[in-house]
């Protein structure tokens, strides 16, 4: 391998070990790094942390065998760039790393653009403040750079389509197609034909040739959503084409490869499937190489009043629009079956019947949710199973706070304290105490 990326300009060092390489790297910047994971000494992830530590732009390619996926998974949330899987094409390679290289050279060139545009609570038009949402960003930003297969899990409304997309346009695949596609709307006698296309004369009503979705989504990004609901015999298809990214047309014996990235959509338990035997296991692998799980907003909060303030911007025209205190008590009280989607129709009912009036009322809410439960005084606190330590959960809801008062007095101290109703005094006392914790 060495050699022959050698023959390609690539200068090459070569180490027999974890600590070798480090040893090495001790010594000399490399641009790239290509480790297997499973080797005598330290681990491949460990190498790849330590590596990316020194260097955190260090471009990271791991090597995997069959059966270590989940290892490679794991290293690209450590930082790994990209993962090839044992045996592998050396042209496979070359694509890897060049991808990885450009990626770098434009990353580096928007680093500075994208700071400026990046707002705090959102990534690439999902929205949220929760620690849930602020982890998946994360997570989202890890996994939008590789290649890999992804499973979007959640119940119905929570934004397995916009991650799906939020996905896509962050990837290096953005310039490509997103191709999206329902298969529980599709009667299961057409969804062969829709993925992958099918030539004239292939079942009746075949009037011509068409491409699949697989096809349309050549070199971009193909989504599958609600996969739970396919035949067991489709299943084995579309493993067969995420496995050697190679299938034929109904009615066509002609093969056709397609450089195609999947994400997967459910809101049923696949795992739950698998054990009952209903959903294949060895394709649930292929699906689920990572998984990325979308929490019900009543677990989430916080991100109501985020969301709200977004949808009013989206459905009313008063640009001064808002909902009134017990309004917006309603909508944290409420459990939200269906989720966002549930939340962004209220909203759009209540601009609509609150007719021009700047504030929404309780009155204005779908009337599931004016019966609400007697709103709590209290925010909405969500109480960990293992509980939680209160002096510090209170001192972080102090901290926001004081945050907040002073974001929105641009660090008028005075104007602050009085937002908060205590002395301008206990402010700084509060500020010197919460700094030094
Ligand atoms: N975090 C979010 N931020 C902004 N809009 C969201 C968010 N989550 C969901 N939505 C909106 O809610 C609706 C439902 O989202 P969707 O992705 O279709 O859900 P699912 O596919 O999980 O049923 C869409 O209109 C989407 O734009
Ligand atoms: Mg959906």
């Amino acid at each position: 391998m060495a050699e022959r990326l050698g023959g390609h300009g690539f200068d090459v060092v070569e180490a027999e070990s974890g600590e070798k390489a480090l040893e090495l790297l001790d010594q000399f910047a490399f641009d790239i790094i290509i480790t297997d994971l499973r080797m005598p000494g330290m681990h491949g992830t460990q190498v790849i942390e330590a590596a990316r530590e020194r260097y955190p732009g260090i471009i990271a390619i791991v090597i995997t065998g069959y059966g270590t996926v989940k290892d490679a998974v794991e290293a690209i949330k450590m930082g790994a760039s990209d993962f090839i899987a044992k045996p592998f094409q050396f042209d496979e390679l070359l694509h890897v790393l060049h991808k990885a290289l450009e990626q770098r050279r434009l990353a580096s060139e928007n680093a500075y653009l994208r700071s400026q545009l990046e707002e705090r609570y959102q990534f690439g038009g999902i929205l949220g403040r929760s620690r849930p949402m602020q982890a998946l960003f994360q997570l989202l930003e890890t996994v939008a750079r590789a290649n890999a297969t992804i499973l979007i899990t959640g119940e119905t409304g929570t934004g397995k389509e916009v991650v799906a997309r939020a996905i896509h346009h962050n990837s290096p695949r953005r310039a490509n197609r997103f191709v999206a596609l329902n298969c529980s709307a599709i009667p299961e006698t057409l969804l062969e034909a829709e993925l992958f296309g099918h030539v004239r004369g292939a079942f009746t009503g075949a009037v011509g040739t068409r491409q699949g979705r697989f096809e349309q989504a050549h070199k971009g990004t193909l989504f599958l959503d609600e996969v739970g609901t396919m035949s067991t015999a489709l299943q084995m298809k579309l493993l067969r084409a995420l496995q050697e990214r190679e299938f034929e047309r109904v009615g066509d014996n002609q093969t056709i490869k397609v450089d195609v990235r999947v994400i997967a959509a459910t809101n049923s338990e696949l795992a739950r499937m698998v054990s009952e035997g209903t959903f294949r296991d060895d394709l649930y692998y292929r699906l689920n190489v990572i998984n990325v799980q979308l929490p019900p907003l009543r677990d989430r909060r916080e991100d109501i009043p985020v969301l709200v303030k977004h949808f009013l911007g989206r459905f009313a025209t008063d640009p001064e629009a808002h909902l009134s205190q017990s309004g917006m008590r309603a909508l944290m009280a409420y459990p939200w079956p269906g989720n966002v989607r549930q939340l962004e129709n209220a909203i759009e009912r209540a601009v609509a019947l609150c007719a021009g009036r700047t504030e929404i009322t309780v009155s204005d809410l779908p009337p599931e949710l004016q019966g609400a439960p007697a709103p709590a005084a209290t925010p909405f606190v969500d109480f960990p199973d293992d509980g939680l330590d209160l002096p510090a959960y209170l001192a972080s809801i102090e901290r926001d706070l004081i945050n907040r008062s002073l974001a929105r007095t641009r660090g008028n101290r005075n104007k602050a304290a009085e937002l908060l109703r205590i002395k301008r005094t206990t402010l700084v006392e509060k500020l010197k105490r919460l700094g030094a914790d």
